[in-house]
């Protein structure tokens, strides 16, 4: 386990600019390196520390193996009308999952619903990202995510790692309101969660790990260091079970690839998704009362005397309220985490002088 250190907070203005300014320095375009900045950093304002700017030091991994592909653009191999598939040729999975969306929503505004397979592409991040970049559209859309060829959850009843955290996503966009937004990890939680962890030097909560043997562990270590444990999936059966559809919809039905003996990224950096959007425009459903039902829904749930001291949310409400703290506060980042991301903006070629300017900014 590691040592605990200090935290650091910086303004996520700063700390953008910081992004979009390594990965220049890395050799992407402005446009590549200001969507993978806004992406990163809207993760952890989303309170998702796990996607966030605690990615770079991976990615830098990967582009140093060859694996992530600076300066590539999806490519459609086939248009199919109302489904689409597109390869992200191994590019910034920020860029290709930003053009598919853009590509499905302009085609979902001709035929009112549209799906959209996307393979072949390195780390897509949040999902929920792609997901409001549908519901600003005014789009409902589905998320299902495969990670290619890099296991780290049992199988229901198993006890070792044979698929990856494969998640998935919901939105629905509502009139003058945030939308819902249901998104996250078929594991009970993220692996990006066990890193944020092992890098505080805490242990996870009972129930989301087994190490080596099989046997239950809070130890995040064992997802960090050999001899490796394995995640479990949530909700037992149900969670795995959602988890195998992630796998097949976003991995074969994309034309892309599920785990498998062949397909494994063995020692390997580098993170490959792939993802099967389906995209709904709500005004083609003959529902003119969908804002007010889906509302006398929520007030309902709401309405359920509190059992303890959490508030009852629904989903996309915790999201809302770490981005309003964050954006007033600036962006926690632990100490462990922010030294791999200061070698990583070194290892891209960054000055001395302009990290300096950067640490000014951290309090
Ligand atoms: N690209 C990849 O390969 C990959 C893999 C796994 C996860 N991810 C991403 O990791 C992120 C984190 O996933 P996670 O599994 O840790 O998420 P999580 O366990 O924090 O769950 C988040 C979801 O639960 C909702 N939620 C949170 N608290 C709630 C409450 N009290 N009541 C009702 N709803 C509540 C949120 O609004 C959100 O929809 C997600 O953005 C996911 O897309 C990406």
């Amino acid at each position: 386990m590691r040592q605990a250190g200090e935290e650091i907070r910086i303004a996520s203005s700063r700390l953008r600019q910081f992004v979009a300014s390594l990965w220049q320095h890395a050799g992407s375009s402005e446009t590549e390196a200001a969507l993978v900045a806004d992406h990163l950093v809207q993760a952890n304002l989303a309170g998702h520390d796990s996607h966030g700017v605690g990615m770079i030091p991976s990615y830098m991994a990967s582009r140093r193996q060859g694996h992530l592909m600076q300066n590539k653009h999806i490519e459609v191999v086939k248009d199919a009308g109302a489904v689409l598939t597109v390869d992200g040729h191994n590019g910034f999975g920020q860029v290709a999952a930003s053009e598919a969306m853009a590509l499905g929503i302009e085609r979902t505004r001709q035929l009112g619903m549209c799906a959209v397979a996307l393979r072949h592409t390195h780390h897509i991040g949040r999902i929920g990202h792609w997901a409001e970049q549908c519901a600003s559209a005014g789009f409902i859309s589905f998320h299902f995510v495969n990670v290619v060829g890099d296991p780290m959850v049992a199988p229901f009843n198993g006890s070792d790692r044979r698929f990856g955290t494969n998640p998935f996503c919901a939105i629905f966009p509502r009139e003058g309101q945030p939308p819902l937004l249901l998104d996250f990890a078929t594991s009970g939680i993220a692996f990006g969660k066990t890193r944020v962890a092992y890098n505080k030097g805490v242990q996870v909560a009972p129930g989301y790990l087994i190490d080596h043997h099989g046997a239950p562990t809070n130890d995040p270590t064992v997802m960090h260091e050999t001899p490796y444990g394995s995640l479990l999936a949530f909700g037992l059966h149900k969670g795995y079970g959602l988890a195998v559809m992630c796998e097949i919809l976003g991995g074969a039905l994309s034309g892309g690839q599920t785990t498998h003996e062949s397909s494994l990224q063995k020692s390997v950096e580098a993170i490959f998704n792939s993802m099967t959007t389906i995209i709904l425009d709500p005004k083609a459903f003959d529902a003119p009362q969908m804002q007010e039902e889906a509302q006398a829904f929520i007030d309902w749930a709401k309405a359920s005397p509190q059992a303890g001291d959490s508030p009852i949310l629904v989903p996309g409400e915790f999201e809302q309220a770490q981005r309003a703290a964050r954006l007033r506060d600036g962006v926690p980042i632990d100490a462990n985490s922010w030294q791999q991301i200061l070698a990583a903006a070194r290892e891209a070629g960054m000055p001395e002088a302009e990290l300096a300017e950067y640490y000014g900014q951290v309090s």
